[in-house]
C-alpha cells in the first residue's frame, strides 16, 4: 500500500461516514481560522505517513475535520515548505490524499511580501497566477503523460469570483497579483525583488506554488489568498523577519476569516 492510500484509511477510520467537499491549507499565523470550524475530529500530522512534520514557528501540524457553515471542510493547519528539506515534493502525499478523501477543491492561503505600493502590511492579495523562481517541480520523477500539468488557469477562475464576492460582501479589498515562488529560507535580495518586479510580479513567497502544481496534477480546482505582512526587499526601511511575518499575518487574520467563511457559504 502507499503512503497515500494508508493516510486514506487511518483518516476514513478517524471520520467515519463524514465526507470534507473542501481542503484549505493554512499558511503562517493564520491559524485562528479554526476556531470557525465546528470540530468533528483532529489527526496530527505525525500520524499520517507522508504528511510533513511541520518545523515553522506558527504551524500546527494537524489536520481538522468539521463543518463551517453548512460547508464540510478539511483544513490543514500548517504545511512544508521546501527549504525544509530541499524536496519541493514534501507536500505531495498531504495533496493527494486530501483528493483521494474527496475533496472537491482547494483554498491555499500564506503569507507574502508585497512588490505593490497599494498592497500595504496587513491587506490580503487574491493569487491570480505565479512565476515559478526557484526552477524546480514537485513532478520532477513523477511518470505518465499525466505529469505535463496544464498551468493556463491554475488559479480557477470561477473560484476566483466566489472569493471577490465574498470579499466585497464584507467591505473588504482584495488586491490581486502574480505570486513569484523564491525557495527561501533566506528572504530576497533588493536586487531579486527589482528583477521579479520586472517580470510581472506583485507578491512574493516560499510557499504555495509546490502545492498548486501538485493540486493540479490532481485535477483539484483552487484559488488562493496571500496575507501581505511586508513590504518587499529594499522597499521599506524595516528589516524582514519570520517574526514581523507572524505578527502581520496574525493581524490581518480577521480579514482572511471573513473573507474565507462568506466564501464557503457561498460553494
Ligand atoms: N519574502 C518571502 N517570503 C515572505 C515574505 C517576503 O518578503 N514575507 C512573508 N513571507
Amino acid at each position: 500500500m502507499s503512503q497515500v492510500d494508508d493516510c486514506v484509511d487511518i483518516i476514513n477510520q478517524t471520520i467515519a461516514s463524514f465526507r470534507p467537499e473542501v481542503g484549505l491549507i493554512l499558511g503562517s499565523g493564520l491559524g485562528q481560522f479554526c476556531d470557525n470550524i465546528n470540530t468533528i475530529a483532529s489527526l496530527d500530522f505525525d500520524s499520517l505517513p507522508g504528511f510533513p512534520v511541520a518545523g515553522v514557528g506558527g504551524h500546527a501540524g494537524r489536520l481538522l475535520f468539521g463543518k463551517v457553515e453548512d460547508t464540510n471542510v478539511v483544513v490543514m493547519q500548517g504545511r512544508a515548505h521546501y527549504y525544509e528539506n530541499g524536496r519541493a515534493d514534501i507536500m505531495a502525499v498531504a495533496i493527494q490524499t486530501l483528493s483521494a478523501i474527496g475533496c472537491k477543491s482547494l483554498v491555499l492561503t500564506n503569507a507574502a511580501g508585497s512588490l505593490v505600493k497599494e498592497a500595504s502590511p496587513g491587506s490580503v492579495m487574491l493569487i491570480t497566477d505565479h512565476i515559478n523562481m526557484t526552477g524546480v517541480s514537485p513532478l520532477f520523477g513523477a511518470e505518465s503523460n499525466k505529469r505535463f500539468v496544464d498551468m493556463s488557469d491554475a488559479y480557477n477562475p470561477e473560484l476566483n469570483n466566489n472569493m471577490r464576492s465574498s470579499a466585497k460582501m464584507n467591505d473588504i479589498t482584495l488586491h490581486e497579483g502574480v505570486y513569484a515562488w523564491f525557495s527561501g529560507p533566506q528572504f530576497e535580495t533588493p536586487a531579486e525583488i527589482k528583477a521579479v518586479k520586472t517580470l510581472g510580479a506583485d507578491a512574493v513567497g516560499m510557499s504555495t506554488v509546490p502545492e498548486v502544481i501538485l493540486a493540479r496534477h490532481q485535477g483539484l480546482p483552487l484559488c488562493a489568498l496571500s496575507v501581505i505582512t511586508n513590504y518587499a526587499a529594499g522597499m521599506s526601511a524595516t528589516k524582514l523577519s519570520h517574526e514581523q511575518t507572524i505578527a502581520f499575518a496574525s493581524k490581518a487574520a480577521d480579514t482572511v476569516e471573513k473573507v474565507l467563511i462568506s466564501y464557503l457559504k457561498s460553494l
